[in-house]
């Protein structure tokens, strides 16, 4: 009787410790709760592992349309496990100053956290467009902590590579065009102005435009700033100093007017694997994905990698399940073990944006995200075999 009484303790202690959040499994599309109970709330987010703890960071977003600005800051979680998140708070607060870079009202998407081993310190960067400039200030935000939840100080905000040439960026590239020469190029979407522009010039002297963003770390130590750049025509890849807090001047243009967002990163066996999407807004599209035997590129453009339907919503890999990418996240301690994250958005209620999380598979030069209803890690043990 005292056996099962203490047998009985132990597991109220533990459901009361995992709370009511999911059990060992994820269900892409469903509403997560942390360990209070509370949905998680940090969108268009990134992972870190850090000494066995992953670290979710996002945007925390607000109730109804004013959630797709800054109101509150850089939330973030810890698991061991990927699958049970606690919250650990807001690890950058957006600024009472209205006048400050990161002001309550401003937009700050994407931020990525990475984990310098020579400095020791937790670097944050994220897309900024300062509050009341629309999507026009196209901005970089680097903030650094000396612990994975912060808080971040946050330092200063940049246009990447001011004066910089891209490495391969051709002769006839590299002109900077008279300003009476340059048409106004319409914000955010494919047009033909942006096509006959040189906008690479146009920003040579104040740096190159940086709206949506990843950060990948190389086997090496060498961190990359990958952004989406010329009125989001082009994708860029940067290099950064080796202390990750601004950029070094080295850095690649990438699918030049393929109009991409959402970039995330992963390296397999050697392999380079990119991840994005369209642009349409908060509205989803066909996934992007390419290939390459170096970061720097070239990069080779291959098909969708979506397979199935979400039934949540009735779509397929054309509308990439109703998600666009934010964050590829290698699983420690699994050989050949990664997860592809997307958003899908709620811009008329942006605190209700969902969160799918999907394994990926990999067929020689291509790869593959298939839709499911609900999954767990032991999946990657009937894959382990997969493309050897
Ligand atoms: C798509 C981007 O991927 C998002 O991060 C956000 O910037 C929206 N566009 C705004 O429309």
């Amino acid at each position: 009787m005292i056996h099962n009484n203490r047998l009985f303790l132990h597991l109220l202690i533990t459901c009361l410790m995992v709370g009511p959040a999911f059990a060992d499994s994820f269900k892409p599309g469903s509403l997560w709760q942390d360990n209070n109970g509370v949905p998680i709330n940090a969108h268009g987010g990134g992972l870190l592992r850090h000494e066995g703890i992953y670290y979710w960071y996002g945007e925390h977003k607000v109730g109804g349309t004013a959630g797709n600005k800054a109101m509150v800051g850089v939330h973030c979680y810890s698991s061991p496990d990927l699958y049970h998140w606690t919250d650990e708070g807001i690890a950058l607060p957006v600024s009472g100053d209205e006048h400050a870079d990161i002001a309550k009202g401003c937009v700050l998407e994407r931020p990525k956290v990475i984990y310098n081993v020579t400095t020791g310190k937790f670097v944050m960067w994220f897309h900024l467009e300062l509050k009341g400039t629309g999507y026009e200030s196209a901005r970089s935000g680097v903030a650094v902590s000396n612990t994975p939840t912060g808080p971040f100080t946050y330092l200063r905000s940049c246009r990447p590579n001011a004066g910089k040439w891209p490495k391969n960026a051709a002769s006839e590239e590299r002109i900077i065009p008279k300003p009476e020469s340059l048409a106004k190029v319409p914000h955010g979407g494919p047009n033909s102005v942006s096509v006959r522009s040189s906008l690479l010039g146009r920003d040579y002297e104040g740096g190159q435009m940086a709206r949506d963003m990843t950060l990948f770390v190389d086997d090496d130590g060498k961190a990359y700033h990958v952004y989406s750049s010329e009125e989001n025509s082009t994708t860029h890849i940067a290099l950064l100093s080796d202390d990750y807090l601004s950029h070094s001047g080295i850095y690649v243009r990438v699918f030049p007017h393929r109009w991409m967002e959402a970039p995330a990163i992963c390296k397999r066996n050697g392999e380079y694997y990119f991840l994005g999407s369209g642009c349409t807004g908060w509205a989803p599209n066909t996934a992007r994905a390419a290939v390459a035997d170096n970061i720097l590129g070239p990069w080779v453009e291959i098909e969708s990698p979506c397979i199935g339907v979400n039934p949540q919503n009735g779509l397929g890999p054309e509308k990439t399940f109703g998600g666009q990418s934010t964050f590829i996240q290698k699983v420690d301690g699994e050989k050949d073990a990664y997860i592809a994250m997307f958003d899908i958005w709620n811009p008329k209620n942006a605190i209700d944006g969902r969160y799918v999380w999907l394994p990926m598979s990999f067929n020689r030069d291509r790869y593959n995200i298939i839709w499911k209803n609900e999954w767990d890690l032991s999946h990657f043990d009937s894959t382990k075999a997969q493309d050897e």
